[in-house]
C-alpha cells in the first residue's frame, strides 16, 4: 500500500471518526513508523495498521457484537462474558478495514486484530502495533515513560511491562480481566527470557 493508498484511507477515515480519535490514530500511524524502523519491522505494513488500529473503536457495542459475529468460525477474541467495546474493535476494526478500507494484506489486518489484547504468536508487525498505541505522544498514564524507555531498545521487554500495567490497573478497578491478556504475558515473558515452556522437560 503505497503513499497515494495511505492518503486516501487518512481522507476517508477523518470523515468517519470523531476527530480527537483520528489524532490519536496519525500518532499511533507515526509512533509505528518510528518503532517499526527502530526494529526492522515492515514499515509500510505498520503504518497502515497503526493508522486504522482504531477504525471501529466508536461503533456502538451493538455494532460490535454483530460484526464480531460475522468474523467467522476462525474469529478469535474474547470470551463472550467479556463482551465489550475495548476487546471487540480490535479483531472487528480487521473486518472494517478490508470491507470500508479496502485493506487486504492479511499482516495489517492481524495487526489491527491483535492491537487491543495482543496474541501468543504475535508477530513483529503485531508487537509495533500494540506498543504504538500504548506510548504515541499523547498517551498519559502512570508508567508510561518507563514504557517508552524500554521501547527504545527492547520491543517484548516493553510489551510486558505495558501489558504488566494494564493487568495492575484492571485489578486496582476491581474490572473483569480477559484470561488471554496474562497468558499473552506470560508468553512473551517466556519467549524474552528463554523460560521453558509449560510441558517442556528438556531444561529439567
Ligand atoms: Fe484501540
Ligand atoms: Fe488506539
Amino acid at each position: 500500500m503505497g503513499n497515494e493508498a495511505l492518503g486516501q484511507i487518512r481522507t476517508r477515515l477523518q470523515m468517519v471518526i470523531p476527530h480527537p480519535r483520528y489524532e490519536h490514530s496519525r500518532r499511533v500511524e507515526e509512533e509505528s513508523r518510528r518503532l517499526a524502523s527502530r526494529f526492522g519491522a515492515d514499515l509500510e505494513v505498520c503504518a497502515t495498521a497503526g493508522l486504522l488500529h482504531d477504525c471501529a473503536r466508536d461503533l456502538s457495542l451493538d455494532q460490535l457484537i454483530a460484526l464480531w459475529h460475522r468474523l467467522g468460525p476462525d474469529r478469535r477474541g474474547p470470551d463472550p462474558v467479556m463482551f465489550n467495546s475495548a476487546l471487540l474493535h480490535g479483531p472487528v476494526g480487521a473486518l472494517v478495514a478490508r470491507e470500508e478500507y479496502g485493506v487486504r494484506d492479511p499482516r495489517v489486518l492481524n495487526a489491527i486484530s491483535r492491537h487491543r489484547v495482543g496474541a501468543v504468536d504475535m508477530t513483529l508487525e503485531d508487537k509495533v502495533v500494540c506498543l504504538a498505541d500504548y506510548i504515541e505522544p499523547g498517551r498519559r498514564f502512570p508508567g508510561v515513560d518507563a514504557i517508552r524507555g524500554l521501547a527504545q531498545h527492547d520491543l517484548d521487554a516493553a510489551l510486558i511491562y505495558a501489558l504488566g500495567a494494564t493487568i495492575k490497573h484492571l485489578v486496582d478497578s476491581a474490572a473483569l480481566i480477559d484470561a488471554d491478556v496474562v497468558v499473552i504475558r506470560n508468553a512473551l515473558l517466556r519467549e524474552s527470557t528463554k523460560m521453558p515452556k509449560a510441558g517442556d522437560t528438556s531444561a529439567s
